[in-house]
């Protein structure tokens, strides 16, 4: 397990309660794959007692920079929305699996709910440099406009790129998960990515194992450790038992995880 220290360079209010932080932190730059996770002190003393796991959404070896997209959802978030540049975060990572790569020749399409994007961003910059000819589609889902947050970001490293909304204030009207089975229909990619809530991820993989498409999912568990010692991260898996987020994943393959008992029938 690998401690840095980063420090932010610049917050900026992406979306209303969303916060794109620029740190610097060369270590975690320089050895992170798409879809680890940094686990981040997020104050100086006890309170909140226990770091905050977050996707590392873009790193660039070459200036050190790595980008994190935060929403402010509960009490360390919100610390985390009023830090000011020079703010120093003691963090440990970069943690966790990363997606695995893609069959062929990365024919691909990622499917995200909200801040789920993070981790699907570095995925996409990430397939653009890695594969001769990458043909990245990308379905972006949220309640509403302002949930679709650095969709420009994402968009910009998509060859395809559909919005969808709740109330229809962007992109289509509807849930994510409504475009995906015509999605994969049309354009049978060799593998679907998705990260974002527990209930779309398991429709997403539902319908993924009915066109019988393998899919890879990025897990969003409530986390105590991060590093393999406290089972807080456990979620139930098809084999029986429980696998951990924080060190068997955050990346499972789709089929790994048991979402019946994961979010109910
Ligand atoms: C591998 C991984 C990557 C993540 N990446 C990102 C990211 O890129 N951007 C981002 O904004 N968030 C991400 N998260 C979620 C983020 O860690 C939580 O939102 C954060 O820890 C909440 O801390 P808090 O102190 O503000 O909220 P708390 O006060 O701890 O909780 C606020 C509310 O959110 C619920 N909650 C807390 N953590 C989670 C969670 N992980 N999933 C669902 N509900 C939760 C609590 O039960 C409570 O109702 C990620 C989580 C994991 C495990
Ligand atoms: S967070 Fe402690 S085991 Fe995963």
């Amino acid at each position: 397990m690998a401690r840095a220290l980063a420090t932010l360079m610049l917050r900026e209010e992406v979306a209303p309660g969303h916060y794109l932080l620029h740190t610097d932190c060369p270590e975690v730059a320089e050895a992170s794959a798409p879809g680890q996770f940094v686990h981040l002190r997020v104050g100086d003393g006890t309170d909140p007692l226990l770091r905050r796991p977050f996707s590392v959404m873009l790193a660039q070896p070459a200036t050190g920079e790595v980008q994190l997209l935060v929403r402010a959802v509960g009490r360390g978030t919100e610390i985390i929305a009023t830090h000011q540049a020079g703010t120093r975060y003691d963090l440990l990572g970069p943690l966790g699996n990363g997606w695995g790569a893609p069959a062929g020749e990365a024919n691909v399409l990622l499917v995200a709910g909200g801040v789920g994007v993070a981790p699907l961003i570095f995925l996409a910059d990430h397939l653009r440099s890695a594969h001769p000819r990458p043909y990245v589609r990308a379905l972006f889902g949220g309640g509403t406009q302002d949930a679709l947050v650095c969709w420009t970001e994402f968009a910009a490293r998509c060859e395809e790129f559909t919005a969808v909304t709740e109330d229809g204030s962007a992109g289509d009207q509807g849930l994510v998960t409504d475009a995906l089975a015509p999605e994969i229909e049309r354009s049978r990619p060799d593998m679907v990515y998705a990260c974002g809530p527990d209930a779309m991820l398991a429709v997403v993989a539902g319908i993924c194992a009915q066109a019988e498409v393998p899919c890879q999912v990025s897990m969003e568990q409530w986390m105590g450790c991060g590093v393999g010692a406290c089972l807080g991260c456990a979620v139930p898996a098809t084999a029986g038992g429980y696998v951990r987020v924080c060190t068997e994943g955050p990346v499972f393959g789709a089929e790994e995880i048991d979402w019946e008992r994961m979010v109910g029938p």
